[in-house]
């Protein structure tokens, strides 16, 4: 494949300009080249510090293994979720690519910055703790829920700054290597979900849910099933319980994303406690959090 160098250049330019970090931007380098050969070639000759780009060229180096099987996962349009015509067909397209990436690398399934590195992925997690902590939403006798939990990897540190932690997900494969991970974790279990709605939990049973990477895909199954999610999210929420969404969908402006989640917000009557934050250095995610009053 024949890559303009200035698309090249642009996606480093934001590492240059400590816009993004190493890990974010060998991900879109990859996913703009699918060939890690080529941007290890193409580094060297790019404009910018020597230094910085040395830097980045090692990042690529020291994960070249993981970044091969991302080409693998993208060749099978495993990084590409599309449109589906409604909630069914939505949901079960989920089911199937995330029980197929998950099959190609538990790290890079639930998170492709990670570049299928445990230690990057863990230092990722780290920091979506250290927000949460930060905002105020942990503690010894909080009951969270989290709708999206893939591997479980934010349910393994929640679980010893909470009373209790769930997690949800609609892929056999996930909720299999959250199993696993959350052997040792006495108060954290794990459901498979239908995917449409949260009818496995009762009214006002939970102060804490929250949701990573996985609206997106709710998103892309249509409204009806974002509405039924606020809605539920309502329902299972006690009062001043909060809701900590981090990244609402791809593809959106910024401005839009921002507004249909107030708009959801306000259907539901949820206060917006914080909007359209950028807390991570790791990571591009965008954080609402939510509280029932
Ligand atoms: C990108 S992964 C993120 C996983 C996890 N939140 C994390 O950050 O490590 C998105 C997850 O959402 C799950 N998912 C997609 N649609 C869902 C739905 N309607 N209900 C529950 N889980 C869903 C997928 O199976 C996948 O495990």
């Amino acid at each position: 494949m024949d890559i303009p160098a200035a698309d090249i250049q642009r996606i480093v330019d934001r590492y240059l300009r400590s816009e993004a970090s190493a890990s974010m931007v060998v991900m879109e380098l990859v996913q703009l080249t699918e060939d890690t050969a080529a941007i290890a070639r193409a580094l060297p000759m790019l404009a910018g510090e020597p230094a910085r780009l040395r830097e980045l060229a090692g990042h690529l180096a020291e994960n070249e293994a993981g970044c091969r099987t991302i080409v693998r996962m993208i060749r099978q349009r495993l990084d590409a979720p599309e449109v589906a015509g409604d909630a069914e067909e939505g949901i079960a397209r989920s089911r199937k690519l995330f029980d197929a990436s998950v099959a190609q690398s538990e790290e890079s399934s639930v998170a492709l910055y990670s570049l299928g590195s445990a230690e990057l992925l863990a230092a990722a997690t780290d920091e979506v703790i250290g927000v949460l902590e930060d905002w105020g939403v942990l503690g010894p006798r909080r009951d969270a829920l989290e709708i999206g939990c893939g591997i479980g990897r934010l349910m393994v540190p929640l679980c010893s700054r909470v009373r209790s932690v769930v997690g949800t997900d609609v892929s056999s494969g996930m909720i299999a290597a959250a199993t696993r991970r959350l052997e040792g974790c006495s108060n954290a279990s794990v459901q498979l979900t239908t995917g449409r709605d949260l009818s496995e939990f009762g009214s006002a049973s939970m102060d804490l849910v929250y949701s990573v990477d996985t609206f997106p895909y709710l998103v892309l199954s249509g409204q009806a099933l974002v509405e039924r999610h606020f809605r539920e999210v309502r329902r299972v929420l006690r009062p001043e319980g909060d809701f900590v969404l981090f990244n609402y969908a791809y593809g959106r402006s910024r401005e839009d994303a921002n507004d249909e989640v107030l708009a959801h917000a306000h259907g539901v009557e949820l206060q917006v406690i914080r909007a359209d934050e950028s807390p991570f250095r790791m990571w591009n995610g965008i954080g609402w959090l939510l509280r029932r009053g």
